[in-house]
């Protein structure tokens, strides 16, 4: 008999599953350029949109129905302040340690929009610096770590390798693709190269309007081509992105940030016309709705740590109700979460009790006690829920 084997393979419902939807996109139907965009979006949403993965992509697509243009997203191409080292270790740069510069005149001008990744050229300015295009297969001083405090640099010359590829060989044979401090390392890599233009460790990426790191692309066929260093989802283009002029004028694309529900929501304490729900505060902005029985309550976001008690007032004794609890970010709701809870029972019990004494001097005290702790003891009853009322018959 022949059996075979049949392999369930989950990972792309789990993928899902992990990457559930946090930010709400909007889509503003007024042309602005792009840094207008970006104030109306920051003004009124968290925003211009970030977009991280598909899912992403397929909710911006969906913000609206009727429109088939182009609309600004948040991810532009900014030439001063992108660039980064590709050793990124604090320690290494100390104060003012990063922003050490010594650019050809003119440079980085980003000829034909792809110059993403920096040579050390050997002439006609020997040392200076330009912003190429990543894919030239070059020469590269790779950084060897610290010696007696003195950094050090190993050159490869014997074989050219784009910037990606030189930066993996450095981090694989030596510590990382060089950086360069100051004036007196550009002359001791300088001298290194020895009359060969070589890649360094200076690179940038487009960024992202909110500061986010994404390094997911979208591009439309035949994008990015230099034609603008802001980008643009095209509804015509299952939202695929092209690069524009930023002063040209589009709808825009804002998102906000969709809150996550408050942890531990819970009802710690029910009497019979209120009960207290306690929750985990999300963070000092995120203020909370609660809904109960077709009202809705707004309650402010909490100023310090520790749970948030609410206590709901005014209620029927005896009675389910159902609380749903949201989180509110600048006007967008969480799921929500529910719970129920009883308000307490009225109290009900009457006892009757006869004792037969024969003048009221002969209950004391201690005996009023005693049968007191007689009562608590059959009923039940915790002892603030028990009066003693005695009456001559
Ligand atoms: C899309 O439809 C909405 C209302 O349905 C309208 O206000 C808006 O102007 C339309 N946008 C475009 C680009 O046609
Ligand atoms: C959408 O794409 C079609 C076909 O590519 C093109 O003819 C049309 O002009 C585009 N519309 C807009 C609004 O860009
Ligand atoms: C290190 O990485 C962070 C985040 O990607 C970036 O903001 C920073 O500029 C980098 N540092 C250097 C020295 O490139
Ligand atoms: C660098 O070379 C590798 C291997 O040939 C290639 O996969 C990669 O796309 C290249 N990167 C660039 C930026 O050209
Ligand atoms: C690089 O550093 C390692 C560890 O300090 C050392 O063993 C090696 O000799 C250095 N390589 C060169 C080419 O300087
Ligand atoms: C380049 O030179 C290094 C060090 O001399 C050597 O280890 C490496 O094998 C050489 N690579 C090639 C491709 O020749
Ligand atoms: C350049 O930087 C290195 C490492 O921080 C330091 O040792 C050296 O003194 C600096 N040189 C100058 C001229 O600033
Ligand atoms: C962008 O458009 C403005 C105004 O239309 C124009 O002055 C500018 O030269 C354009 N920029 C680029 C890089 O094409
Ligand atoms: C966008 O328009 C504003 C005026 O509304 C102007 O100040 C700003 O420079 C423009 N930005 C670009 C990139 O064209
Ligand atoms: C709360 O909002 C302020 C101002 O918008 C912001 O600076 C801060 O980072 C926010 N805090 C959190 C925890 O999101
Ligand atoms: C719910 O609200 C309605 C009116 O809004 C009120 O008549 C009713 O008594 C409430 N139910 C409870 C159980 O409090
Ligand atoms: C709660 O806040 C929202 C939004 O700020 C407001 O529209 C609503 O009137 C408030 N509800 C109550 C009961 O205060």
């Amino acid at each position: 008999m022949d059996y075979r084997l049949i392999v369930f393979v989950l990972t792309e419902a789990l993928f899902n599953v992990a990457s559930a939807q946090t930010l709400q996109y909007n889509f503003v139907d007024t042309p602005l350029n792009w840094t207008d965009a970006q104030s109306f979006c920051r003004q009124f949403y968290t925003d211009l949109a970030t977009i991280k993965n598909e899912a992403d992509v397929s909710a911006v697509v969906s913000t609206t129905s009727n429109y088939t243009g182009q609309a600004w997203i948040g991810l532009y191409d900014d030439l001063v302040n992108s660039w980064m080292w590709s050793l990124n270790d604090s320690s290494f740069y100390g104060e003012g340690g990063t922003g050490f510069r010594n650019w050809v005149p003119g440079q980085p001008n980003n000829v034909g929009g792809q110059q993403y990744c920096v040579e050390l050229i050997d002439s006609p300015l020997p040392g200076a610096w330009a912003d190429v295009e990543c894919s030239l297969e070059l020469p590269f001083i790779c950084y060897n770590g610290t010696i007696s405090a003195i950094a050090s640099f190993v050159k490869v010359t014997n074989i050219s390798l784009n910037w990606t590829e030189a930066q993996r060989y450095c981090r694989e044979n030596y510590v990382d693709l060089a950086s360069i401090r100051n004036e007196t390392e550009n002359s001791i890599i300088t001298n290194l190269a020895d009359g060969v233009t070589v890649w360094i460790g200076l690179h940038r990426d487009l960024l992202w309007s909110d500061g986010s790191t994404s390094l997911f692309l979208y591009w439309a066929n035949g994008q990015p081509a230099s034609s603008g260093q802001c980008v643009t989802t095209s509804f015509n283009d299952s939202g695929r992105w092209f690069e524009d002029n930023c002063s040209l004028s589009f709808p825009l694309i804002c998102y906000t940030e969709i809150p996550p529900n408050a942890g531990s929501f819970l009802s710690v304490a029910q009497a019979e016309t209120s009960i207290s729900l306690q929750w985990n505060p999300v963070n000092n902005n995120v203020s909370f709705v609660l809904q109960f029985n077709g009202t809705e309550t707004n309650i402010s976001a909490p100023d310090g740590g520790g749970p948030v008690t609410q206590t709901v007032s005014s209620l029927t004794a005896g009675t389910e109700y159902t609380f749903t609890l949201f989180s509110v970010l600048k006007n967008v709701r969480s799921s929500g979460v529910t719970i129920t809870a009883v308000t307490a029972h009225p109290l009900r019990y009457i006892v009757g009790l006869n004792i037969r004494i024969k003048s009221a001097s002969e209950l004391t005290p201690s005996d009023i006690d005693n049968i007191k702790t007689q009562l608590i003891r059959m009923s039940g009853l915790s002892p603030q829920l028990l009066s003693l009322n005695f009456q001559a018959v």
